[in-house]
């Protein structure tokens, strides 16, 4: 994986930023209500380890993970407080889980019971979160009885397991209709009442219940979105408390030409000057996760509005601008530039996607750096 630091693009995190938001939800929250921070797509596409360390300084007392590697690597940079493997994994793998002292989902009997003699023979101890399968349909158990056995499994064969969590995920907590949410929050309350004991963690918070629904369960948040500043519902809905979005791209302008009535720029051909016109080039491209589908949109340069004009190419793209400007002169993709912002969420809606989407495509090519 290359990193171009040699260029003028940059993602810049704002430090400062996610830490506020954590601060801010947690003043919103009971005291005895522990955050984990969901780290998990690097970061959402913010960086691992910087925004695990910032996060920890805001309070969080754990991290949120999708994949085993992710896990990790947190771990290789010397943080010692649980995390959570949220996606399901290899069987084979929970010994190297349990070695790693990560904790991990767990949505089948089956995976405890091929698990045991794996962490038998190597003398581990796996810790486990039971997903409970309340409506979201992805993973997880959706009887009561099977989450009564897994845990009676656990406590009987407590060398080899130790049951940290139980926990659902929503599909709707950010849409105005709580109909769905209100049945998902039934079947969780049936499915826990199935267990003799709570174990230390319940958890169903994501950023959309920390916002919208706050009484709901549980004494530990999975903080996404919303720590990196950004409203899970898009624009659907009003956030309840402030967030302040974290990451900004930026990049340059590295040529400048005048093209005459008639010219046409970039592949295919789709963009055909109607006049005397000044076009920049500006060095990001859809390998840097900025997509070929953003022809016609804007971006800033010196607070104005440009227009990319012709396909956005692998490494590069094309704007108008409304004179010449310096070589080096700043363009803001995502970000604020005087009085003049783009959001990640205006980007997602030209494209027809969410900011979620974005944010995780911006590719590892694109340097990280950071500010507190
Ligand atoms: C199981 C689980 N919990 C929590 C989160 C965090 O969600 P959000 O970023 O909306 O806060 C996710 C994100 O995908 C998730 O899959």
């Amino acid at each position: 994986m290359v990193v171009a630091r040699h260029r003028g693009t940059k993602i810049t995190v704002d430090l400062g930023a996610i830490k506020a938001n954590i601060r801010t939800v947690l003043h919103t929250l009971p005291a005895d209500q522990k955050l984990f921070a969901v780290v998990k797509a690097n970061a959402y596409g913010h960086g691992l380890v910087p925004v695990a360390y910032a996060a920890k300084e805001a309070g969080a007392t754990g991290f949120c993970v999708a994949v085993i590697d992710e896990g990790v690597a947190l771990r290789e940079a010397g943080l010692n407080e649980p995390i959570l493997i949220l996606g399901v994994n290899p069987v084979t793998e929970a010994p190297y889980i349990a070695a790693n002292d990560l904790s991990v989902a767990v949505g089948s009997l089956e995976f405890l019971q091929e698990a045991l003699p794996l962490l038998a023979e190597q003398g581990l101890r796996l810790n486990v979160h039971l997903a409970l399968d309340t409506g979201m349909g992805r993973i997880g158990f959706r009887q009561p009885e099977a989450v009564r056995q897994a845990e009676e499994f656990m406590r009987a064969h407590a060398e080899q397991f130790r049951f940290e969590g139980v926990f659902t995920h929503f599909a709707t907590a950010d849409m105005v209709d709580t109909t769905y949410f209100n049945h998902q929050k039934q079947a969780f309350h049936k499915l826990v009442g199935a267990l003799d004991e709570l174990p230390p963690y319940v958890h169903v918070t994501n950023s959309a219940a920390s916002l919208w629904h706050q009484q709901t369960a549980g004494n530990m948040i999975r903080f996404g979105i919303a720590m990196y500043g950004l409203n899970p519902s898009g624009r659907e809905m009003a956030p309840t408390y402030a967030l302040r979005p974290a990451l900004s791209l930026t990049s340059e302008v590295v040529h400048v030409k005048k093209i005459t009535a008639g010219d046409s720029v970039g592949y295919g051909k789709t963009y055909t000057a109607g006049q005397d016109e000044w076009i920049g080039t500006v060095p990001m491209g859809y390998a840097d996760g900025w997509l070929r589908r953003l022809q016609g949109f804007k971006v800033l340069v010196d607070g104005e509005e440009c227009e990319i004009v012709g396909r956005v190419c692998m490494d590069q793209f094309m704007i108008r601008l409304p004179h010449a400007v310096k070589l080096g002169t700043k363009v803001t993709l995502i970000g604020r530039d005087g009085d003049a912002q783009i959001t990640a969420q205006d980007v997602a809606d030209y494209v027809g996607t969410i900011h979620y989407e974005i944010l995780c495509g911006l590719s590892h090519r694109v340097p990280r750096v950071y500010r507190d």
